[in-house]
């Protein structure tokens, strides 16, 4: 079932007339049958859209279609969605049977039947076997399954999960994001999955929302948003470690970091040193400072764009080990996970500030060394100052 949301705003108003525009002339299409991640952060309007999907938030403007079908004025009950939220709100004096059964009696399916749909569902979702169970006698991830069978029990034309792995920890996160992933291909039900996680967003959609003050900042593929973001916010939200974000310019159809010129930087280095004492040995520290200049003039890129001052992102996977590349930089910390390796590396125009940079673990780079990088052009962005937009 195809979802279209045509111009939609939904706007707050408080008891002293304060006004919030949660939603903001929102268009988007949620395509049948695929699972999509409305993503953004706390705040943005994720779940005020997805309530009015649901039915239960009315917007002041605009038009909800699931297919050809008018649903902005449908009673939630009328619109067959099935809703999971953050909290799972499983009724806890009944059993897992009585709870994944209670959407069935309330529409009168005949008792036979709903038994048998209920544990059909129970099987899809896992929890088959813990069906005369309270909900406090399970975990919070078999909690979770049992509010996705609930919801999946009436066969909705939507499944719509607010957050719905907030609160497990973890490894249960990882493990409960496949079940869904698995449960919703193997039921091909259209599905919105709300979370302000975008590496979770990233690994479990089909299509991301990206959404910013009630505002659409993009939808697409994962990967073609992470590797073609529209505009900083898009850039800066997807991608660990983080996109690297420093002032540049374009001059000459070059992309130049800082202003191209040189920029020094103090460092203070504390030596130990070992002296004799007669029959002692004293271990002495040695505190010297030192002034490093560091060039920027050096073009990272090319570019067709005019000159102008811009923000550059670079990804971290962008920086090769090179040691004839064009930037030079000091190593300040190294963190290993295995796979790769993040050097942490001190923005010499900007102190206080770091860079993130992966590189492969075989390279065995050490705090203090200096290393060469040259970058990988499709790695590069470049933004507008004002507008955030990509150049
Ligand atoms: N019932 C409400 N009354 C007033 N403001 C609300 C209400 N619900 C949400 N908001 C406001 O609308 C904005 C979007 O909220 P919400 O959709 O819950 O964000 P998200 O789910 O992305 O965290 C926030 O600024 C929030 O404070
Ligand atoms: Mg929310």
């Amino acid at each position: 079932m195809e979802i279209k949301l045509q111009n939609i705003t939904k706007i707050f108003i408080a008891k002293d007339k304060s006004k919030t525009v949660a939603v903001n002339s929102l268009d988007i299409t949620i395509p049948s049958g695929k699972l999509v991640g409305l993503l953004g952060p706390s705040g943005c309007g994720k779940s005020t859209t997805l309530y009015m999907i649901a039915g239960l938030l009315d917007p002041n403007e605009g038009k909800i279609f699931f297919g050809d079908e008018d649903v902005t004025d449908a009673a939630p009950e009328d619109r067959g969605i099935g809703l999971v939220f953050q909290n799972y709100a499983l009724y806890p004096h009944m059993t897992v049977r009585q709870n994944i059964m209670f959407p069935l009696e309330n529409i009168r399916v005949p008792k036979e039947e709903a038994l048998i749909m209920a544990q059909e569902m129970a099987d899809l979702v896992g929890i088959g076997e813990l069906m005369n169970r309270k909900p406090k006698q399970l975990s919070g991830g078999q909690q979770q399954r049992v509010a996705i069978a609930r919801a999946l029990v009436k066969k909705p034309r939507v499944l719509l999960l607010d957050e719905p792995l907030s609160n497990l920890d973890a490894r249960l996160r990882l493990q409960t994001r496949e079940e869904i992933k698995r449960i919703q291909r193997e039921t091909g039900i259209t599905t919105i999955f709300v979370t302000h996680d975008q590496e979770e967003a990233m690994s479990i959609s089909d299509e991301i929302i990206l959404m910013d003050f009630g505002v659409k900042q993009q939808i697409g593929e994962p990967q073609d948003i992470y590797d073609s973001p529209d505009n900083l916010f898009v850039a800066k939200f997807l991608g660990t470690p983080p996109i690297n974000i420093m002032d540049g310019q374009i001059k000459s159809k070059k992309v130049m970091i800082a202003d191209g010129k040189k920029f020094k930087m103090k460092t203070v280095e504390i030596e130990q040193k070992v002296v004799q004492e007669g029959e002692q040995e004293i271990v002495q520290e040695v505190q010297t400072m030192e002034v490093k200049e560091y060039e920027f003039n050096v073009a990272i890129a090319g570019t067709k764009a005019k000159s102008q001052k811009v923000v550059v992102g670079i990804r971290p996977e962008g920086f090769v080990v090179d040691k004839d590349g064009p930037l030079k930089l000091d190593v300040y910390m190294v963190e290993t996970i295995g796979r790769d390796t993040t050097l942490v590396i001190k923005d010499p125009t900007d102190e206080g500030r770091t860079f993130r940079v992966i590189v492969d673990a075989s390279h065995r780079v050490k705090p203090g060394q200096k290393i060469g990088f040259s970058i990988k052009r499709d790695k590069v962005f470049m933004f507008n100052k004002e507008t955030g937009e990509l150049i």
